[in-house]
């Protein structure tokens, strides 16, 4: 599918004028993000109310046993091409979506979200850009652009976007890409904004490599996220990749995590993979299920690592051994599909079982076991609204569902009455209905099922005028 447009500003300047209330209206820490998987550890990490995700090539889907380990483990996919510049705008003003609406299908049927990768980032780039020979007028334009459309495309279909990628040094100073030695230091602000702009809904993300530990890179990071939360630059989140070598998993990682957390951003792990000589041998094998366990709890540990994402399904796709010779291995997966000491690692770390999936286990049917839903049965949950955005006559609130009972729910269902006539606009992760000013939101497919203790957002964008005040009371009811 090809497009043609150059498309910007109504929606750009509708989110430019984003108040400093952005920074300071959040009033909920979001945890999940939605998608339960049949069975896998996915589900598990739904239990903690983490997803657990990995990167996903679409020109694998067909094949079977590469599917069927996908879907039934995670909860979360990141395309792992199909997003990037490269695929996605070829030549200046024709859009390609093709590789990236097949993920997103592929997501949606599997109840699955999505993180978006990525919209501006020096690799991958067409030369139309990098050797354009643009000034920076012109390319700021171009990157807007680029980001209206992409992003606009996927509005309100992804969870988050990894809006910028990669734009640091190891020594913390910035990577003289062409965005940065053509437009300078404000195009990541920029890209944030046009980001923002484009889609309300998703989260948006910083992400790099080699930032997982606290050094030069990652302070450097660290206070680009704390100047942009001071300035009202809408930033959401931080992804760090976390490429890590066997054995090197940095010893402050949960610490480095909390420290940005504690900025007020949800944080990631988005690109997780822990690669060794190969070839691998036992030995190694548990090295690696060891790392894999110390990672995955370092984000249980921080309430605001929302997920772990890694960087593929099956050793054999691994992007590794193509650039680091003699080295592979790196993920849950071995080449025949078999599930590594490395997936028993995150399993036990999410406090499952330490069975491993068999490679000819093929996903669970249903969740048949549906639970009775009779009231009186602890099954009880509260809701929690919180205002994120406010600009002219528009907002953004987002609503944390939480299972406040002693059982797993089915379902739940949200309601409240809004005291300023407040209408909603678009609604995600939930089933929307809206008559006057009374307000009710039923769960997702995906987002229903809550152990006791987890939680689920959905969030909305809406209109108002005169005063936007909050519901006095919002209601949550548990099936
Ligand atoms: O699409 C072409 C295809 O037409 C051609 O026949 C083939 C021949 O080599 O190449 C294909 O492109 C490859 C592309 O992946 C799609 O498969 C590129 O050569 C190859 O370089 C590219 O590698 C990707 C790499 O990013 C590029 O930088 C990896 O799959 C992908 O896993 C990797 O992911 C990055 C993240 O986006 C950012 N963080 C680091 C991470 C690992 O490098």
């Amino acid at each position: 599918m090809m497009e043609s447009v150059f498309r910007l500003p109504a929606r750009t300047l509708a989110g430019l004028a984003v108040t400093a209330l952005a920074a300071t209206a959040l009033v909920a820490v979001a945890t999940t993000t939605s998608a339960t998987a049949a069975t896998g550890l996915g589900q598990l990490a739904a239990a903690k109310g983490k997803y657990f995700g990995t990167a996903l090539a679409n020109n694998h889907l067909g094949e079977s046993a590469y599917a069927t380990v996908a879907d039934r483990e995670f909860n979360s996919v990141t395309p792992e091409n199909e997003m990037k510049w490269d695929a996605t705008e070829p030549s200046r003003g024709s859009f390609n979506y093709t590789g990236g609406d097949a993920i997103v299908s592929h997501a949606q049927a599997h109840g699955q979200s999505v993180r978006g990768h990525t919209l501006v980032w020096h690799s991958q780039l067409p030369s139309w850009v990098s050797n354009g020979g643009f000034n920076s007028s012109t390319l700021t334009s171009i990157m807007q652009n680029h980001i209206s459309n992409v992003a606009g495309h996927y509005q309100g279909k992804l969870y988050a976007w990894d809006v910028v990628n990669e734009a640091f040094n190891d020594d913390g100073s910035r990577r003289q890409s062409v965005f940065q030695t053509t437009i300078g230091d404000s195009y990541i602000a920029t890209a944030f904004q046009a980001a923002r702009a484009a889609d309300p809904s998703a989260k948006l993300y910083y992400n790099d490599y080699n930032i997982e530990g606290v050094n030069s890179k990652s302070t450097a990071v660290y206070n680009m996220v704390k100047a942009f939360k001071q300035q009202g630059v809408p930033i959401d989140g931080v992804g760090f990749q976390a490429h890590f070598i066997l054995g090197q998993i940095p010893s402050d990682l949960q610490a480095n995590l909390q420290r940005f957390a504690d900025l007020g951003v949800d944080v990631a792990l988005t690109e997780v993979d822990v690669r060794m000589q190969t070839p691998a041998d036992s030995t190694k094998l548990a090295t690696q299920s060891g790392n894999y366990n110390t990672l995955t709890k370092a984000c249980l540990n921080v309430t605001r690592c929302v997920g772990i994402t890694v960087w593929g399904v099956t050793d054999t796709y691994s992007w590794v051994p193509d650039v680091f010779s003699g080295y592979g291995a790196p993920l849950l997966f071995d080449d025949n599909y078999n599930s590594k000491p490395a997936y028993t690692g995150v399993s036990n770390a999410f406090g499952g079982t330490t069975s491993s999936p068999s490679p000819s286990a093929s996903p669970s049917a249903s969740p048949s076991a549906s639970p009775s839903s009779s009231p009186g049965t602890g099954k009880a949950c509260s809701a929690t609204y919180a205002l994120v955005n406010q600009w002219n006559t528009g907002f953004q609130s987002e609503v944390t569902v939480k299972n406040s009972g002693s059982a797993a729910i089915s379902g739940w269902t949200v309601t409240w009455t809004f005291p300023n006539g407040q209408t909603i606009t678009q609604l995600w992760n939930g089933t929307l209905s809206q008559s006057g000013a009374n307000v009710t939101v039923k769960n997702a497919s995906y987002n229903g099922a809550l152990a006791a203790n987890a939680s689920t957002t959905f969030g909305f964008t809406g209109n108002w005028s005169g005063t936007n005040g909050i519901p006095s009371s919002v209601n949550c009811t548990g099936a």
